[in-house]
């Protein structure tokens, strides 16, 4: 399948075996995956006997990152489990900006968060790839939403549908007050403590990026203080699967989500990709793209 790929710092994680336990499940002494990158969108070039999903032609989009990886290249193979048709609506690039940011945005809604219209959610690094998705989601749910961001990126923040936007430069919203039925946190660090704070009493906290510190205490204090009270609070790890993968398609087809494209990359350029997420401020996502795709 030749395609256009999409990048995140989770590739970064990987990349880098940083934090080091992830070599336990990516390669204790080198990497188990020579060739990063999961999500792709392209035009499948051709098919193996057994698949009956897909023809020559089709343009899919896709998470790889549970049939091995391998999206940073010009044709990568897939099982046909980690993909979809692309929604004729969305450009190839918009697809490849999709399958992991917005499957960890819903699956952390939806699946941990139990979001329900009415609630009030509040998004924590919602400028950034999964916390895009994940305002834009958290509405379609009917939530009424608040999202966390710095100064430049708040009218972006708004114009996806967030109702209140919290600039963090200005305001710590573990401290002002007010209380939230469900915080996602995309980004930005904040202790347990002051998340758990900021919950409404019977609140959930699901915690699915940020830095190291803010995981172990989401894995490893989490479940503890969800023993002991009403207040929810613990991690996300996204799974990739097909049917998650088909919901988004349709959210994109009624335009309920929108991709967020701060900018592309040719493939030959990777590294510098990689660098500008690194730095942490991405508007939205950032995509690779594939000489020849005629992506639109
Ligand atoms: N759990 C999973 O399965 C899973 C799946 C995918 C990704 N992830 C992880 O999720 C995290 C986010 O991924 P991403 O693609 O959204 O990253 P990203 O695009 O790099 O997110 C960067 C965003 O975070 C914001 N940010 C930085 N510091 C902040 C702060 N103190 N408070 C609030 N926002 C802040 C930035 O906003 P400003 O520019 O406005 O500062 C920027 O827009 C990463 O750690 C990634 O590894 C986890």
């Amino acid at each position: 399948m030749k395609r256009i790929n999409e990048e995140q710092p989770g590739w970064s994680v990987l990349l880098r075996a940083d934090p080091f336990l992830t070599r336990l499940a990516f390669g204790l002494l080198r990497p188990k995956h020579k060739i990063l990158g999961a999500d792709v969108a392209g035009r499948v070039d051709a098919v193996g006997g057994n698949v009956t999903q897909f023809r020559p032609g089709d343009e899919v989009f896709g998470d790889l990152s549970g049939c091995g990886f391998g999206g940073f290249a010009e044709y990568v193979c897939a099982s046909e489990d980690a993909l979809a048709l692309k929604p004729a609506n969305t450009s190839f690039e918009e697809a490849a900006a999709v399958p992991s940011a917005a499957a960890t945005a819903l699956q952390g809604l939806r699946d941990r968060g139990q979001i329900q219209q009415g609630r009030t959610v509040l998004v924590n690094g919602a400028s950034g790839g999964v916390g895009t998705f994940a305002v834009q989601i958290a509405k379609s749910f009917g939530a009424e939403v608040t999202g966390v961001c710095s100064t430049s990126k708040m009218d972006m923040v708004r114009s996806i549908g967030a109702d209140q936007v919290i600039d963090y430069t200005r305001e710590d919203f573990t401290k002002n007050g007010r209380r939230y039925d469900l915080i996602f946190a995309a980004n930005g660090n904040q202790p347990i403590s002051a998340y758990k704070r900021a919950l409404s009493p019977e609140g959930t906290y699901v915690m699915s990026g940020g830095s190291g510190a803010q995981m172990f205490q989401a894995m490893l204090l989490g479940p503890m203080i969800s023993m002991t009270g009403n207040k929810k609070m613990g991690n996300l790890l996204k799974k990739p699967n097909k049917k998650d993968l088909a919901l988004l398609r349709e959210f994109l087809e009624a335009g309920k989500i929108t991709p967020v494209i701060d900018r592309t990359y040719p493939l030959a350029e990777v590294p510098e990709a990689i660098g500008y997420l690194e730095n942490g401020h991405a508007r939205g996502k950032v995509v690779i793209t594939v000489p020849g795709e005629g992506a639109r």
